[in-house]
């Protein structure tokens, strides 16, 4: 098997999971909150994360797999995730439904997000945005698609000419009143600003071009992996919003298209002034 092999399959497992998502808009859905009322989960995610494992595992008998909605299977803490990942020869993260408010609600935005690391090392991605069936996708070494075409970041290089994507946290207390304040010092500035509700979404992109950049507080591994890739291999940039580099442990991440990385980590970080 080679990496385009590993891509094919993953694109055809999102795009099947993602029509099923779709099938059910509309339709009466079980939904219950997590952590918060801020944060909630239906039994389409749940659903969708089941069939990804099914069909992965016939495929990849001997592959993990790490899903949002059921981690490891063994209960492995968030906190030693990354450790664990990278412990694993093939791995694949999945996020079901990436932007679940969206899926409930009827929005459009709502993408299954598909990564597989090897040994730690991300090297495959898919994003699947089934409303308006588009596929992002991107392996190392071998450049990012949409629907088969290639992609590339933007070239911007000037905040005032440049549309940011972020997100709204559902921690309200440690993430979404820091994104408030970024918004009050990257607003103003930049040509505007877009809330999309699926990081995974925005990271495809800022790896096409849309987006010149985006940030996102309070994430974890299954929303950054695919875009991840899709980000390295359209030419992007991608670090911890203070400016550190990307680790698979990273929660806040900037995405950009490197032009307006070096400005964009700044205003982010009013009090540090950055290298990055
Ligand atoms: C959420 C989305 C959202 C981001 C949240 C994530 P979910 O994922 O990616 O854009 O701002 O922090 O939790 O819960 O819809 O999979
Ligand atoms: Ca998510
Ligand atoms: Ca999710």
């Amino acid at each position: 098997m080679t990496n385009h092999d590993y891509i094919e399959v993953a694109q055809r497992i999102a795009r099947a999971t993602g029509l099923m998502i779709k099938e059910r808009i509309g339709t009466s859905i079980v939904v219950q909150e997590k952590a918060s009322r801020y944060d909630l989960v239906t039994e389409v995610d749940q659903a969708a994360e089941r069939m990804i494992r099914e069909l992965l595992s016939e495929i990849f008998p001997k592959h993990r797999i790490l899903g949002e909605e059921e981690a490891f299977h063994d209960g492995v803490l968030v906190s030693d995730m990354a450790e664990r990942i990278k412990s694993e020869e093939y791995l694949w993260i999945v996020d079901p439904i990436d932007g679940t408010n969206n899926f409930i609600h009827g929005l459009p935005g709502y993408t299954v997000s598909i990564a597989l690391a090897h040994w730690g090392e991300l090297i495959a991605g898919v994003v699947y945005d089934p409303t308006i069936d588009e596929m992002y996708w991107a392996e190392k070494g071998g450049g990012a698609y949409l629907n088969g075409k290639r992609i590339q970041v933007s070239t911007a290089i000037q905040l005032e000419k440049s549309i940011i994507g972020t997100g709204f946290p559902s921690n309200i207390a440690r993430d979404r009143h820091a994104v408030i304040d970024h918004i009050g010092s990257v607003g103003p500035i930049c040509l505007n600003i877009r809330v999309y509700g699926s990081a995974a979404l925005q990271l495809a992109y800022v790896a096409a071009g849309k987006l010149d950049a985006s940030w996102d507080l309070g994430l974890k591994v299954w929303d950054i992996a695919a875009g991840a890739v899709l980000i390295s291999e359209a030419g992007g940039k991608l670090t911890d919003v203070d400016g550190s580099p990307y680790a698979l442990s990273t929660e806040n991440m900037l995405a950009s298209n490197i032009g307006v990385h070096h400005d964009l980590v700044n205003h982010l970080n009013p009090k540090k002034v950055s290298s990055a």
